[in-house]
């Protein structure tokens, strides 16, 4: 891979250091939060919840912007709005200001999560898109833990405005980088600039010979209908359906009660002191980070639905194990073992499957003229389900109890492989065109690298 691919992939992947970043912090941050305004519960709620609002604003226009402006200067739009909301938060005098500044970080992190892996799936190199790709949820995952540290790092000074304005830093990193970096070659044909398009095309490869997939670009162009009125076509309209699916299931699994709740799921599994609970969530952050790499390393080489098939079974083990557990009385003594184990297996085999594969594959599924809005639907369905998976985890737990909770989300991991099996093209390797052009049909030119 060359050296200017990896920059241009890992400045935008900054996108999901933010992503991550923003979307943990609040966890620690709400406490000192709650105390300094003395918020409600319902406002406590709120609090944490409207970043997800922003998210769900943010994500529905980022596709038709980064259509219109550009991939590049969208992904500067959100470094400067994360910008603004970060320090909004920091210097917040009252809730209210908190409040609409945590909305707007979350209009960011919604632009982000549409644009950064489209940005870098239209930048990559066919043979190394999946590795780059997972580089985008690599980011989004040490962001999770760097939140996790800084929260318990401050928490004993209690510094919740530095918590949450710390996110400036690597938003002004993204700036700089996006103004520097290039916009995406596919945007530019789509724009009918040919010679800008064609010199980044050749940056990235290395050499002169682009005309494979200059063409495929090309006729991609030609194919294709304009705005809402090309998904009446079956093929695109198929990538829709499968690729909002999957952005669905990818949050009814329930990898969020993890990475928003953990602290609460091991106290309920005995795991007795606040300290050791927010250790053993430390420990779960490393696990989502570490098996992340085991994405980068082998996506382009097995393939992504061999990792999805091993990602989403590995789920369904932990959780059923963690829903039989709870059920069983006589467990109780090794109950916070089996909890610590069980969700360590669980967020390490969503990190190298359903984690970072369903980005991927919505970023490739879709032809040129179709991605950003369709990539934008398919993001706007993930932060719904989000949203309600959230909502609603400790109202379920209340009503259903813990094995039937953790049981809904076993079944439904199930539910995810009967789609992979039956949906998922596997799109290793294929120029990003083919694989949009090639479905439905048997026409997938292999990549030779
Ligand atoms: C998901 C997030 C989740 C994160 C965990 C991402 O792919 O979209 O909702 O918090 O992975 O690492």
């Amino acid at each position: 891979m060359r050296p200017f691919v990896l920059l241009v992939a890992s400045v935008a992947a900054l996108g999901g250091l933010l992503f991550g970043y923003d979307t943990g912090v609040i966890s620690g941050a709400i406490l000192f939060i709650s105390h300094q305004f003395t918020l409600s519960t319902r406002l406590q709620e709120f609090t944490i919840s409207v970043v997800l609002l922003g998210c769900i604003a943010g994500s529905s226009v980022a596709g038709s912007i980064a259509d219109r402006a550009g991939r590049r200067w969208t992904l500067l739009a959100s470094g400067v709005i994360f910008g603004i909301g970060a320090l909004g938060s920091a210097l917040a005098p009252t809730v209210s200001v908190l409040l609409v500044s945590r909305f707007v970080v979350g209009i960011a992190i919604g632009f982000c999560s549409v644009v950064a892996p489209l940005y870098i799936s239209e930048v990559a190199p066919a043979n190394v898109r999946g590795a780059l790709v997972s580089l985008y949820q690599f980011a989004i995952t040490i962001g999770i833990l760097g939140a996790y540290i800084v929260d318990y790092a401050l928490a004993a000074t209690g510094a919740w405005r530095w918590m949450l304005g710390l996110g400036v830093i690597p938003a002004l990193i993204l700036i700089g980088g996006m103004v520097a970096l290039p916009e995406s070659p596919r945007f530019l044909f789509k724009l009918g600039l040919a010679g800008p398009a064609r010199d980044v095309l050749r940056r990235i490869a290395g050499h002169d010979e682009i005309a494979a997939e200059e063409q495929a670009i090309a006729e991609s162009l030609q194919t294709a209908g304009a705005g809402f009125e090309i998904f009446r076509q079956p093929a695109v309209r198929g990538a829709l359906i499968l690729g909002f699916s999957l952005a669905v299931l990818q949050q009814v699994t329930g990898i969020n009660t993890v990475i928003y709740y953990g602290p609460q799921i091991f106290l309920m599994a005995g795991i007795a002191s606040n300290q050791a609970s927010i250790l053993a969530q430390t420990l779960v952050g490393t696990v989502n980070c570490l098996a992340t790499l085991i994405a980068i390393f082998f996506v382009d080489r097995i393939g992504r639905k061999p990792l999805l098939y091993a990602g989403c079974a590995g789920m369904f083990v932990a959780l059923s194990a963690l829903s039989f557990a709870f059920a069983q009385t006589r467990l109780a003594g090794s109950l916070g073992t089996i909890a610590l184990v069980s969700m360590m297996l669980y967020v390490g085999s969503f990190a190298y499957s359903l984690g970072p594969i369903v980005w991927l594959l919505i970023s490739e599924i879709f032809p040129l003229q179709a991605r950003g809005l369709g990539m934008s639907i398919c993001t706007l369905g993930n932060w719904l389900a989000n949203l309600v998976v959230s909502l609603f985890f400790l109202s379920m737990i209340q009503l259903l109890g813990r094995p039937l909770t953790f049981g809904i989300y076993a079944v439904l991991c199930i539910v995810t492989l009967v789609v992979v099996k039956r949906g998922v093209p596997e799109t290793k390797r294929e120029i990003l065109e083919k694989i949009s052009l090639g479905r439905g049909s048997s026409r997938a030119a292999e990549v030779t690298s």
